[in-house]
């Protein structure tokens, strides 16, 4: 079994990645770490602890960093999590506010707690303690590895690997040029890009080639299970979000980002065209700040750092999801 720490910014898709990593032989989840993203942090935490609720196991949850590394103290860039636009809302083109990643998941309400070791001081002990090397998979912005990695980068060589949900190869989402888990820390980003270890990165490029359909949800709520009623509401009101700004040929589907990247620990060949390349974060704070910028020249002139996926396999990512989720 492979040992993995998710970090994660729950948000309805990273609900799902972690309810799939709970269900699979291949992986032993032994700690989540949260940290501010989609909301701030104490609700990331809070559900977290409601999805473990869901789940009806017990893994420890340490709650993590609530502002990214730098770029909020930039004039003009973003306040907190709370107000900011794009976390809890996408503008629609009439400028009415859709509902995009939803406070209110329904979930049961948590009788757990976050422990009391903060998420950075976890990430550098366990990571530097253990006799095995340990898998992490990042779901939102980087801000707790970073961290780590500048307390102690011993750490590393404890690393087997790096999997994140992240970034854009052509496809963006929170601006023009940026994804919203490298655009909420882009220095803790390139932080942990150049950090030395294998990366695989699982871009919007991939997730949106993986979409769930309402046939999906469906099908999971014909099981008539919490798990699978709670997937089947997730996919439901993301499918209602996006069908409001997304082409016809999507229509009734949408991604479930976080999901894939934990998929891929599973069966890489959810994973499909990876491509080793040169990943930089823009940090310079102009139009492209926070832009994943992947060389795909033939000689590119610093060294290849990260596996970048360029499609995926819906059809066995979907299925994959399916079977663990059933298993609830
Ligand atoms: C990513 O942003 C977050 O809102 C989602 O949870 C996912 O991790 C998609 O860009
Ligand atoms: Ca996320």
């Amino acid at each position: 079994m492979r040992k993995i720490i998710m970090d994660v910014d729950t948000g309805s898709d990273d609900a799902i990645a972690i309810l799939a990593a709970i269900q699979s032989d291949e992986l032993d989840l032994i700690g989540i770490t949260t940290v501010a993203g989609n909301k701030r942090l104490e609700y990331t935490t809070e559900n977290t602890l409601r999805v473990l609720e869901l789940a009806g196991v017990k893994i420890p949850v340490y709650s993590g960093c609530r502002e990214p590394l730098v770029c909020n103290l930039l004039p003009n860039r973003h306040g907190d999590y709370d107000g900011m636009t794009g976390v809890g809302e996408e503008v629609g083109e009439d400028g009415e506010k859709l509902e995009y990643h939803t406070d209110e998941l329904p979930l049961p309400p948590s009788h757990g707690r976050a422990e009391e070791e903060h998420a950075v001081f976890y990430l550098v002990n366990t990571l530097l303690h253990s006799d095995e090397p340990i898998t992490l998979v990042l779901s939102g912005p980087m801000t707790n590895l970073a961290m780590a990695l500048r307390i102690d980068a011993r750490i590393t060589e404890h690393i087997e690997e790096i999997v994140f949900m992240g970034g854009g190869f052509k496809e963006f989402n929170s601006t023009a040029a940026s994804e919203f888990n490298i655009w909420n820390d882009p220095e803790a980003a390139q932080i942990v890009l150049t950090c030395g270890v294998p990366i695989t990165m699982v871009p919007l490029d991939a997730t949106h080639k993986a979409n769930f359909t309402l046939e999906d949800a469906g099908e999971l709520r014909g099981w008539k299970k919490p798990a699978a009623d709670f997937f089947a509401t997730i996919i439901e009101k993301r499918v209602a979000a996006y069908n409001a700004f997304q082409p016809q040929e999507l229509a009734d589907s949408a991604p479930i980002h976080d999901a894939l990247a934990l998929a891929y620990l599973i069966e890489p060949e959810v994973l499909e065209n990876v491509r080793l390349m040169r990943v930089d974060v823009d940090i310079s704070g102009g139009f492209a700040d926070g832009q994943t910028i992947c060389d795909t020249r033939t000689f590119p002139d610093r060294t290849p750092n990260v596996h970048v996926a360029l499609g995926a396999n819906r059809g066995k990512f979907t299925a994959l999801m399916k079977q663990l989720i059933n298993q609830y």
